[in-house]
């Protein structure tokens, strides 16, 4: 059988999720569904990033310990997911004790590598996003990520030599073109290593709230070669000698701006403990708000439980999915997810499933035919498409099956048909339905699921996406829109 194995950002916990940080979670969840009904072993991680200065800083100003400040909002984080509808297999926590043990493990391997030496940082620093920044990396005399002051900082550190990398990173992208997706991300930050690469500071002496540096108990370790190391731990690394498999078919979902920390430094990272890099990269895009990254900090956020309350987590979903191509930044309007429910959900699929289940209530022959409408679906394009994680285009597809199985309604004219043809037309039409509940499962699992329930049948796989027999006999349910 084949793996897959899907992972998030771990989130850093100084605020509860917004639709933003939500997407990855969502896309990944996707894919994970995909895969399922591949017949695929998923294993599906998320998680959060709990050390740092940030954190400690954010605990403090609520007067409570650090502890007691992150096990509240990784709370957040899990009840958000779930009024989300993910279906995660592990929920990674960076203070859980063998992710603990896996990043000492590994900063060791890296250390009898010879890759970790003692140095001293002199430049830049930013507090909130817990990095070190030269003179040519500052954005107007500020953080060029997050667009906050930054300070002057000295300090004793040990570094990661990263610049011994240089040319096996090269190697990695053009062995494997897919490595990173999309392709213009890869390039990005091919060309960024061209231009050099500096050594990598591992360590913070000033701050308490981390991972203790073995090597040098005075400093904890710094918190991306703690977060990145996650992907390993969440799969029972080092002690699981089986985390190859899962290892080598690996997705790492991400925003556009970690991903030089995925792309490049976990692969580093990994090169020098002796471990093959993740499979792929896949890089997202911001969610902004007339063109303005969605974001705590900028007073923008969106909240997605707000969101699913009001419309209902499918919608949502659908919403983001079918608004923007995964790796392009795109606005979020209320106004067009509304427009998305109306039209596209309620509508196109709401009232085909709706209308087609009334007639079959009050037809008492025999559900059987040819199939008529087998040659509209494209469902090689739509496997395609998501092999190439084109959730977007996959998702369109789709929308073109049912748009054409509502028009094969309305030129059929079913109302006006008796008997034998009217039972053809059921047929092809209860096929259709199911085959697009099958395929929508991955992107609105609760209508799928409502589908299935209404043509009386358990939810199906890929491989049963092809026009059979029917052996159900189908009730109509609600609605599955109301419009807004
Ligand atoms: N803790 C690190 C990740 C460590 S992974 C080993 C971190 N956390 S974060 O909470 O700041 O961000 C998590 C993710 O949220 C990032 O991938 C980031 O791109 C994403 N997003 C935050 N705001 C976003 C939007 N407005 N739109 C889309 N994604 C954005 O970075």
């Amino acid at each position: 059988m084949g793996k897959f194995y899907v992972t998030t950002p771990i989130f850093y916990v100084n605020d509860k999720p917004h639709i933003g940080t939500a997407y990855a979670v969502i896309v990944a969840d996707i894919l994970a569904r995909w895969h399922k009904i591949k017949g695929e072993d998923v294993f599906f991680l998320t998680g959060t990033d709990e050390h740092g200065e940030k954190i400690e800083k954010s605990a403090e100003k609520m007067g409570k310990s650090p502890k007691e400040f992150v096990d509240e909002i990784a709370e957040k984080f899990k009840s958000t997911w779930k009024e989300l509808n993910i279906e995660y297999d592990k929920f990674i926590r960076t203070t859980d004790k063998d992710h603990e043990y896996a990043v000492a493990f590994i900063t060791d391997l890296i250390n009898k590598k010879g890759d970790i030496y003692k140095g001293e940082y002199e430049g830049w620093y930013c507090v909130p996003d817990e990095t070190f920044l030269t003179d040519l990396e500052l954005k107007d005399g500020r953080c060029p990520a997050c667009g906050r002051e930054v300070k002057k900082m000295k300090e004793e550190n040990y570094f990661f030599k990263l610049s011994k990398y240089q040319e096996k990173l090269l190697s990695l992208y053009s062995n494997n073109s897919s490595f990173v997706i999309p392709d213009f991300r890869l390039r990005e930050v091919e060309n960024r290593i061209k231009e050099g690469l500096h050594d990598l500071d591992i360590t913070r002496k000033s701050v308490k709230w981390g991972i203790p540096f073995e090597l040098d108990k005075s400093f904890t370790i710094y918190v991306w070669l703690d977060a990145l190391t996650n992907y390993l731990s969440g799969i029972g690394w080092p002690n699981n000698k089986d985390f190859t498999e899962l290892w080598s078919n690996s997705v790492h979902v991400v925003g556009k701006e970690i991903n030089w920390f995925h792309s490049v430094i976990w692969p580093a990272f990994l090169m020098s403990a002796g471990i093959d890099p993740p499979k792929q990269v896949l890089v997202h895009g911001w969610w902004t708000i007339d063109g303005k990254k969605i974001s705590k900090s900028f007073g923008n956020a969106i909240d997605p439980v707000d969101l699913v309350k009001r419309y209902s987590s499918d919608a949502l979903r659908y919403a983001l999915i079918k608004e923007k191509r995964i790796w392009d930044d795109g606005d979020f309007s209320e106004e067009s997810l509304k427009a998305r429910i109306n039209g596209e959900l309620a509508a196109d699929l709401g009232n085909l499933v709706y209308r087609t289940l009334t007639l079959v209530e009050k037809f008492e022959g025999e559900l059987e035919g040819t199939p008529e409408l087998d040659s509209k679906l494209k469902l090689n394009k739509i496997v395609e498409a998501m092999d190439n994680f084109d959730t977007y285009l996959a998702l369109s597809i789709i929308w073109d099956f049912i748009k054409e199985t509502n028009k094969y309604v309305t030129d059929r004219e079913p109302w006006k048909l008796k008997e034998k043809e009217l039972g053809n037309v059921l047929y092809n039409l209860l096929e259709a339905i199911r085959i697009i509940a099958t395929l929508l499962y991955p992107f609105i699992p609760h209508t799928s699921n409502r589908i299935f329930s209404q043509l009386g049948i358990s939810a199906s796989k890929l491989e049963d996406c092809k026009f059979t027999e029917i052996h159900s006999r189908p009730r109509k349910g609600e609605p599955l829109f109301k419009k807004v």
